[in-house]
């Protein structure tokens, strides 16, 4: 009989197939529950509703906080999993292992957008209807799971490029819908920051987190698992997006920042002069359009180009401000809301040069501070599998129904 196993309140194990597609990489990872401890009551299968049946979301209020101890849920054999009432939900225990990913398949789409020197949205959408069946079916064969044996499914809901997030979002309700199983709508961003968690699942709260990926730029301060309040975010670009526009403007391709950290390597970072942008009410926003600004003027002044003997000073000068801006607001931020950990997180986050202000910062300020693998860095869907399964052990009422709908913005 299909259906998730409670023990006690605690669901184990569970599988998760997770689907990624809100820019340009088409990702599927699956992922496995960490042995949990398991509590004395016997385990009891919850049937799962029927196909028809609206699983419904959690109730606000009706999921206990993390530190709130709550009774085992009183599951008969026909427990509905998705509308029980307020205190069904089990004990609200973070768990302190992280799940252990099985697979987690990225493809990238950057050599179809490289031609144009950033993302075209049609282009991206097109591309991740070619690949996501193939992708999703290598994610489960290298994991050695069949999709009968997925317990939960999870997408990225947004924010993204709508076209493509509206393709991982049908195809995981595909899933869902004929294999009757829960399907958990997930934030891009905030899976970004459970990137950081994945590998170091004992991270001490409060946790001041810095997301800066080709989309976003923002700080967030955590002060419980699932908690994420923001505190700034960027005004124009994203610092990604500024790479990415210098390295287009040069001719020197797509994505930008690896391609700016491979030829600024050696570069002199103090060659040419950058002021540190700062928003003029001293908020913990970003700005870098600016420093876009003042990059072209450099470009156009001293006639800098693509083969350039300047080229690694001036791209070494330009990434060095971007990391010095952030790790500046970062800073700022720490000082206001004195957190206990710092994460890192988002495509640039891969970047040496800011891991390397980043750990400095950390060092000065005698704070733990994390920095996902790189590959866990740019878009992929092990995060989104990991927020989903921390929100399902927090809550199994919190799976969401069909009726899920992406969102371009935040
Ligand atoms: O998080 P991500 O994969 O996608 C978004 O959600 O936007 O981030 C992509 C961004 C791009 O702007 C890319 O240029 C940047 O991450 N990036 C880097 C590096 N690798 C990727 N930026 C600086 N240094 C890198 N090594
Ligand atoms: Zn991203």
């Amino acid at each position: 009989m299909p259906g998730l196993v409670i023990y006690g309140g605690k669901v184990d194990p569970v599988l998760i197939l997770a689907i990624e597609t809100s820019c340009d990489e088409t990702s599927a990872s699956v992922l496995r529950t960490a042995a949990q401890e398991r509590g004395h009551v016997p385990p009891v299968r919850v049937p799962l509703p029927d196909s028809g049946t609206d699983l419904g979301t959690c109730p606000s209020g009706t999921c206990p906080p993390s530190s709130t101890p709550a009774k085992p849920p009183e599951v008969s054999g026909k427990a509905d999993l998705g509308t029980g009432p307020s205190g069904t939900c089990p004990p609200s225990s973070t768990p302190a292992t992280a799940p252990e990913v099985l697979s987690n398949i990225v493809l990238s789409q950057d050599e179809v957008h490289a031609p144009y020197g950033g993302v075209v949205p049609e282009l991206a959408s097109r591309q991740h209807i070619k690949t996501i069946a193939a992708i999703v079916g290598e994610a489960l064969t290298r994991a050695g799971v069949a999709l009968e044996g997925i317990d939960l499914y999870a997408v990225t809901q947004g924010p993204g490029l709508i076209g493509s997030l509206l393709i991982g979002l049908s195809f995981a309700k595909g899933l869902a819908y004929y294999h009757k199983k829960p399907l958990t709508g997930i934030d891009h961003l905030e899976a970004h920051l459970e990137a950081c968690f994945l590998e170091n699942p004992g991270i001490e709260y409060p946790v001041l987190g810095l997301l800066v990926s080709g989309g976003h730029t923002a700080l967030y301060f955590m002060e419980e698992p699932l908690s994420y309040n923001l505190l700034g975010r960027t005004r124009d670009d994203a610092a990604g997006e500024a790479l990415d526009k210098i390295a287009k403007f040069l001719g020197l391709g797509y994505p930008g920042g690896p391609v700016i950290e491979k030829l600024g390597r050696g570069g002199d970072p103090k060659a040419f002069p950058f002021a540190v942008p700062r928003t003029k009410d001293r908020s913990l926003d970003f700005s870098f359009s600016g420093l876009k600004t003042a990059a072209l003027k450099h470009i156009r002044e001293h006639g800098i180009v693509k083969d350039d003997a300047r080229l690694p000073d001036f791209l070494a000068s330009f990434e060095d401000v971007i990391a010095r801006a952030l790790v500046d607001n970062l800073r700022l931020a720490a000082d206001a809301v004195l957190p206990r950990s710092l994460v890192l997180c988002g495509g640039v986050a891969r970047n040496t040069r800011l891991r390397a202000r980043f750990q400095d910062f950390a060092r000065q300020a005698g704070l733990d501070a994390y920095v996902p693998s790189p590959k866990l860095c740019t878009d992929n869907a092990a995060m989104v599998g990991a927020l989903a399964l921390k929100k399902f052990a927090r809550c199994p009422d919190a799976v969401t129904d069909l009726d899920l709908d992406a969102y371009a913005r935040s």
